[in-house]
């Protein structure tokens, strides 16, 4: 929640920026231009596709949001924190007000379902009790209410990927960001992925996911930003087919 939501006019609410990029370039130390003057908005609730050919800049787009990467030039706001201005330490404040779904899944070989997902809400602080309830119900949201006990090692692709979301929501967070989470995951677990994300998203989390899919990108009618040689090349916000 970002300060200023105070001030703002009733009703415009719903038009609360999540995610603001204000002439963005992005240049690499090795001379890469990854991303070139881009702007974009993301507003509260919205659910967005980012789409483009390898290379195009969707990575980057997205480790700029997390601040694990920083802009040459522009300026970026995310969840109320200007990122441009945001000092090293303040880094795991932003982190804290959104929740990260990884390509590769990211779980910790040797702790079980349940401590994995508990694990994001120790390095926040939470108590044990709050931490057993949250964990469960997270666990639940994604249908992995029965391997609790399990192993990575013990799960499929989807489940694992399922983890990594239980991970992502338990700490309810506004922001939800994806990078080709559904990249190593079969078709089917795919739509049920996006189906949970949906979900999410309907009860007032923003969602921004990174895909190859077309499928996806076809049969689930959220907004979808392209990308194409660091530039946005196309935007269709409200999810209309291209
Ligand atoms: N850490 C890096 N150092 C140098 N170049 C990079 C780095 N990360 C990405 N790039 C380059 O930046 C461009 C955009 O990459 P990326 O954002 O990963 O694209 P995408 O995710 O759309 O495939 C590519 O040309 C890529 O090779
Ligand atoms: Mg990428």
């Amino acid at each position: 929640m970002t300060e200023n939501q105070n001030i703002m006019p009733q009703g415009a609410e719903n038009e609360k920026p999540v995610i603001e990029f204000k002439g963005v370039s992005k240049t690499y130390p090795s001379g890469t231009h990854a991303l070139d003057d881009v702007n974009i908005r993301i507003n509260q609730g919205e659910f967005a596709f980012v789409v483009g050919s390898s290379g195009a800049g969707k990575s980057t787009f997205m480790k700029l949001i997390m601040r694990e990467e920083k802009a040459n030039t522009g300026v970026i706001t995310v969840n109320g924190f200007n990122l441009t201005k945001m000092r090293r330490k303040s880094i795991p404040m932003l982190r804290r007000t959104m929740g990260i779904v990884f390509q590769d899944f990211r779980l910790i070989p040797k702790m079980n379902v349940f401590d994995n997902v508990a694990f994001a809400m120790h390095v926040v602080g939470a108590d044990k009790r709050t931490i057993r309830k949250e964990v469960s119900k997270a666990l639940s949201k994604v249908g992995l209410g029965e391997k609790a006990r399990s192993m990575p090692n013990e799960l499929s692709g989807g489940e694992q990927q399922r983890v990594g979301l239980a991970r992502a929501l338990v700490n309810s967070p506004d922001l939800i960001i994806a990078d080709e989470p559904t990249g190593n995951v079969d078709p089917n677990m795919s739509y049920e992925i996006v189906s949970l994300l949906t979900e999410i998203n309907k009860k007032g989390t923003t969602v921004l996911m990174v895909t190859h899919d077309h499928n996806l990108v076809r049969d689930f009618k959220h907004r979808v930003i392209m990308l194409d040689s660091g530039r946005i090349v196309a935007d269709n916000i409200g999810g209309v087919e291209q």
